[in-house]
């Protein structure tokens, strides 16, 4: 159980975590669901006439995706249609500054939680309340909402620190999220249940396949994650896969994991047999596993494998969706990705889309919510939650009574 923000009195100042780490492309940050879901929770703060603090990541240090909040707060504005000031800076002498003159029906977001040194790397909860971070801010504010449900698998000083030191609610997405995600693991399924495993990581992707191996039958993999996977099978096959530096580094990282998993599952995984690039004239290509080469990035799944899976998804009985199987953003490259969500949409299944930034082939190709089961806002969040992983950041707001 949780206290939600429907338990907070009227009239406080609130520190409010919400996560909307989203796709940058070309520097410029990306509207995702996860902006529209937050501002609801905000919306309902501001009724209560609160003074609201948020506080926010955006990508990993060293990552060409951990950029400033500044966009964030633009974004945030125009779905609430209510000013949202940004804050360069998270706990130093300008956030004070700022807290400090906070009245109510004000909204500050703070500068990226992670440009801070003691938000990351993942320690306990109790370690987490020791950081400058948290002793800093916790005593500017009446209470803490931990709405970040989609980081809520992170160990950081945002999400498990304050609520070892100060009153903590679940907001809305929080709660919304965790119900309905917690209620999706305790199904059971008579006919085939098939899971699409795209996006870009590797460390999702694992531990799916080996914590759901009996509840899911087969495993269509796609996008970065079944390009390594394709990678794995090397040795076996003389396939040489490669890419772009997001699939070096993991594969350094993951080789004996991806090669352990594919040997031991390899009747229940279903590899992408052609694979699309982008060719000399700039436009999408295609290319059997014959063709590729470690020189040539590839940015889909081919048509032959799209439609393969679009057919194994009409077949099931159940289909959970987490990641891309390829970069839609980019319309050339969005086949896999929409041929087989539009399979789920008309097929007669239960359905479940999540993945940190799926849900935004929604907007992008017109795919109506309504023909799934359920769409997720959360990647790794939502991964857990399906393999029954307790998630730190909701663990850190339970109470027992
Ligand atoms: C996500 O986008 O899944 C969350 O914001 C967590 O991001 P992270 O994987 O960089 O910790």
């Amino acid at each position: 159980t949780f206290r939600t923000i429907d338990n907070i009195a009227p009239d406080r100042r609130l520190l409010v975590r919400i996560d909307v780490n989203a796709a940058v492309e070309d520097g410029t940050v990306q509207d995702s669901r996860r902006f529209a879901r937050h501002a609801e929770t905000i919306q309902a703060l501001l009724a209560d006439d609160h003074a609201i603090a948020l506080l926010a990541h955006q990508g990993r240090p060293g990552r060409d995706t951990f950029v400033s909040l500044e966009e964030h707060a633009e974004i945030l504005t125009d779905h609430l249609d209510h000013r949202v000031e940004f804050v360069p800076d998270t706990d130093g002498n300008d956030a004070l500054a700022a807290i400090d003159g906070l009245e109510s029906g004000d909204v500050l977001l703070l500068e990226n939680t992670r440009m801070c040194d003691g938000e990351l790397p993942e320690e306990d909860p109790d370690t987490k309340a020791e950081t400058d971070l948290v002793q800093t801010l916790a005593p500017e504010f009446d209470a803490y909402v931990g709405d970040a449900y989609s980081a809520a698998h992170r160990s950081h000083a945002s999400i498990v620190g304050f609520p070892r030191v100060m009153d903590a609610y679940a907001g809305r997405v929080m709660e919304t999220e965790y119900e309905a995600n917690t209620a999706l693991r305790d199904r059971e399924f008579d006919g085939t249940v098939t899971m699409i495993l795209g996006g870009t990581k590797a460390e999702d992707a694992i531990p799916i396949v080996e914590q759901l191996d009996d509840a899911v039958d087969r495993f269509c993999l796609g996008g970065v994650v079944g390009e390594l996977f394709l990678r794995a099978d090397d040795r076996d096959v003389g396939y040489d896969v490669g890419g772009p530096e997001l699939f070096d580094h993991q594969w350094d990282e993951h080789q004996e994991t991806l090669e352990r998993v594919l040997e031991a599952y390899r009747d229940r995984l279903y590899l992408p047999t052609d694979l699309a690039f982008e060719d000399d004239r700039g436009e999408r290509g295609e290319t059997t596993l014959e063709g590729v080469s470690k020189e040539r990035p590839f940015l889909d799944v081919g048509s032959k494998t799209a439609a393969r899976y679009a057919d194994l998804v009409a077949g099931s009985e159940a289909v959970f969706v987490k990641g891309a199987l390829g970069v839609f953003e980019d319309e050339r490259f969005a086949r896999g990705t929409v041929e087989v969500l539009s399979a789920i949409a008309e097929a007669d299944c239960f359905s479940v889309v999540g993945g940190g930034d799926t849900a935004r082939a929604f907007a992008l190709y017109d795919l109506d919510e309504a023909d799934f089961t359920r769409v997720s806002i959360a990647g790794g969040a939502y991964v857990r939650a399906l393999t029954g992983e307790p998630l730190v950041g909701v663990t850190v707001l339970e109470y027992d009574g």
